[in-house]
């Protein structure tokens, strides 16, 4: 097989392999000469997904669920496994399953991978912040080699449920509050991790999810109920699900939440009418962990087996650790309730994976110690991880370009107890990442540094005792000793650079919270500090948007670096001195305060949209007395170190295209990178549009006093919708378009357009 490796002007890594991909023929003939050798219970095994916390290769397997899981395995009744980990561990379960079961079909191997094996990667949120299709492909490919060569071929990500409600710990794992933007990065992390061909042994099976609308569970609880309407569901939960089967995803996940009373893994119309019906998909649908025996719990099924019967109905192709497909499956099959043909379908989808991915031809392809070594945690990877880190970060705010940092500064006081930590910035679901294996904001400064007195002081304490993804986290009592070392040093110094936000265990799953204001006593010291020295840097780290209206209004600048993956800290540092002038957006708003969740940019207008002309002080519009409406600081959102000047909005309209340009120019000193964002709105509609809605964005670099042109072809899926019988179409008449740097600040103009 041709590979070679070769560098894209952004210095990218770029796997390409010159294999042949299967013709869909070919697949389907070789899929079924395998199923019609299969017995019912080996078909049902191909349905059954254990967990693999257990050694394959130590000296002795004491427990008994351990004892008869490999039982199983040896007589080919397991599809897959999930947590089996390393190439020697994975080779050894693949061993049991193909050389002892009767027809030896491999086992798919599956991990959470959610932004890196070993080298972190920045968050997927942050990802989606850099609005850069590159950098999610490559934070995915950089996964899926490291992947890849454990032994693994199979990750569940992307993670694409749109989200607007920072309660969500989950929030973290996805793009955030827009389709349009999902859908964009759900694209390029599905290349990123699967490449043009799934049997090439650097790239791995994706897993879109979780299907669907489980970001919006209610009040941002995790595993809550989502209570979304069908005109929701259509036109913003399920286009990137859409796309991530235009891009070819392999696999994907249901929900543990309920979608309009049933549960998203007992749901016939998402999976299919929908998912496997209209949109075609050929691959196949795992469940959540024990998402299906959960459907007792939910009140829709009776017991275990009622629940396999109707997530076997509903197009739930395979059960996660659940067992019941295992143990109630054929029963199901005998009685008739469950007909042999769906199982068989559920089955065909598996082996198909199982075919794409080369484990027929070869089951251990993914098992190679020497690749292994090689390219776990190598240079390369984390030299890339430290470019897309810097991509991520956003700037909201630079008073007085105190940002970057001047020569005249000699002396830094870094302040924080996240400022000194190689943990925090790894982020959570953070597969096999070393604790404390990251660059620290500390050291990042450091390192970059030169002629610089630096001074840290902890002076806050966030959280204390263990941290890690599975218990809840100990957040550290409120104390102020530390506060007089931090004050002194920032006394002393030219300039503070202070981390502040959140532990990365707040963020995850189990990690919801009903307030997002910054947790301890971060804030007051802020206050303090402020008093004394105002060349002020706040250095943000959340994995969600929080409600920040004190640090807004008291820091002159603050940097949202999220959690940057293992280089953060000298991707962070190469912003704060400006080797890199900052270029993200913010792909959800920030709100001022908690109570104003779900918040997002895209709303519809109400029918009191605006205070009382003639009287002002009269309440009945739609508003809070207590906070604004809009965002703190709105979706896409971001500044640079240099500024962008919009001019000369123009468009042609023709036959239901819109050709739209625009002039952005670099009015500032230095050399940056904008985000061109268009909006649209469809005013008057069959039913109501929000009142605005991204649908295209391109970014563009210029030079200090370089102007260009900026095109945008605007066509029918900009204007239409979701109509409520699911049919996509725009309705003809005036719509608004707007261009311009983010949701609040555009230039617009109105068009008529007429659809065939
Ligand atoms: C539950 C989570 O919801 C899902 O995202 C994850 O992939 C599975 N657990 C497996 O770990």
């Amino acid at each position: 097989m041709n590979r070679v490796i070769f560098y894209l002007n952004l210095n990218f890594l770029v796997i390409y392999s010159g294999a042949q991909v299967l013709s869909t023929n070919l697949l389907d003939k070789k899929v079924d000469s395998v199923l019609h050798l299969m017995t019912i219970q080996e078909k049902i095994g191909q349905t059954n997904m254990y967990n693999g916390f257990m050694e394959f290769t130590g000296p002795t397997i004491e427990n008994e669920d351990n004892k008869s899981k490999i039982e199983n395995i040896k007589s080919g009744l397991v599809g897959g496994m999930l947590n089996t980990l390393s190439v020697k561990e994975i080779r050894a379960a693949q061993k049991l399953a193909v050389e002892n079961s009767r027809l030896g079909i491999p086992m798919l191997f599956g991990y959470d991978v959610i932004h890196g094996y070993k080298t972190m990667l920045p968050v997927p949120l942050a990802q989606a912040a850099s609005w850069d299709r590159q950098v999610a492909e490559v934070s995915a490919r950089i996964s899926a080699v490291e992947t890849a060569s454990s032994g693994l071929h199979w990750t569940f990500a992307p993670m694409i449920d749109v989200c607007r409600d920072g309660r969500f710990g989950r929030i973290m794992e996805g793009a955030g509050e827009d389709p349009y933007l999902t859908s964009v990065m759900t694209e390029a992390w599905i290349k990123g991790y699967q490449g043009s061909d799934l049997s090439d042994e650097y790239t791995i099976a994706a897993c879109a999810k979780h299907f669907a609308a489980y970001g919006f569970v209610e009040a941002g609880r995790e595993y809550n109920t989502a209570d979304i309407s069908r005109n929701t569901l259509y036109n913003v939960a399920l286009p990137p699900f859409k796309a991530a089967v235009d891009a070819g995803a392999a696999t994907f996940m249901n929900a543990f939440n309920l979608v309009d009373g049933v549960p998203a893994t007992g749901h016939s119309h998402l999976q299919r009418d929908i998912l496997k019906g209209v949109w075609g998909f050929e691959g196949f649908v795992v469940s959540d962990w024990w998402s299906i025996v959960e459907m007792v719990s939910h009140g829709f099924a009776i017991d275990r087996q009622d629940a396999g019967r109707l997530a076997m109905l509903a197009g739930s192709d395979m059960d996660m650790e659940g067992r019941v497909y295992e143990e109630h499956l054929a029963e199901l099959i005998k009685s008739g309730e469950i007909d042999e043909t769906l199982l068989n379908d559920a089955v065909r989808r598996i082996l198909r994976v199982k075919f794409q991915l080369g484990l027929f031809d070869d089951p251990y392809k993914y098992c190679d110690e020497s690749r292994e070594a090689e390219q776990i945690f190598k240079p390369e990877h984390r030299e890339i991880s430290r470019e897309v880190a810097r991509k991520t970060a956003v700037l909201l705010k630079n008073e007085n370009d105190l940002l970057p940092i001047k020569e005249q500064v000699k002396s830094i006081a870094v302040i924080g107890q996240m400022a000194s930590s190689k943990d925090v910035p790894l982020g959570n679901w953070r597969a096999q990442a070393i604790t404390d294996s990251g660059v620290s904001l500390l050291e990042g400064i450091k390192n970059a540094a030169k002629d610089i007195e630096v001074s840290y002081s902890e002076g806050y304490r966030l959280s204390k005792g263990e941290r890690n993804f599975v218990f809840e986290l100990t957040l550290a009592p409120d104390d102020t000793t530390g506060f007089q070392e931090a004050l002194t040093f920032a006394r002393e110094s030219d300039m503070v650079v202070m981390a502040m936000g959140e532990d990365c265990f707040q963020t995850g799953e189990g990690r919801s919270q009903t307030d997002t204001r910054l947790k301890g006593n971060q804030v007051e010291l802020l206050k303090r500090i402020a008093e004394i020295n105002d060349q002020l840097v706040v250095v943000l780290m959340t994995g969600r948007p929080v409600a920040i209206p004190e640090v807004a209004a008291i820091a002159p600048s603050i940097l949202q670096v999220w959690y940057g993956g293992t280089e953060a800290g000298n991707a962070t540092a190469d912003i704060l001195f400006g080797n890199y002038n900052p270029s993200g957006r913010l792909p959800v708003s920030f709100p001022y305060y908690t109570g104003q969740e779900p918040l997002h940019y895209d709303r519809t207008n109400t029918g009191r949209p605006g205070a009382n002309p003639w009287n002002p002080s009269v309440v009945f519009w739609s508003h809070y007395t207590d906070s604004p409406n809009q965002a703190l600081y709105p979706f896409g959102y971001g500044l640079s170190y240099t500024e962008f000047e919009y001019s000369n909005l123009s468009n042609r309209v023709k036959e239901g295209m819109v050709e739209v340009k625009i002039n952005v120019k670099n009015i500032g000193q230095i050399e940056g990178l904008e985000t061109v964002q268009v909006y649209v709105r469809d005013p008057v509609a069959t039913v109501a549009q929000p009142i605005k809605k991204l649908v295209d964005f391109k970014q563009v670099r210029l030079k200090p006093g370089e102007q260009v042109t900026v095109e945008f072809i605007l066509d029918e899926k900009d204007f239409g919708f979701y109509h409520p019988d699911f049919t996509f179409y725009a309705e003809n008449g005036a719509f608004e378009i707007m261009v311009g740097k983010h949701s609040e600040d555009f230039i617009s103009e109105q068009v008529m357009v007429t659809f065939n």
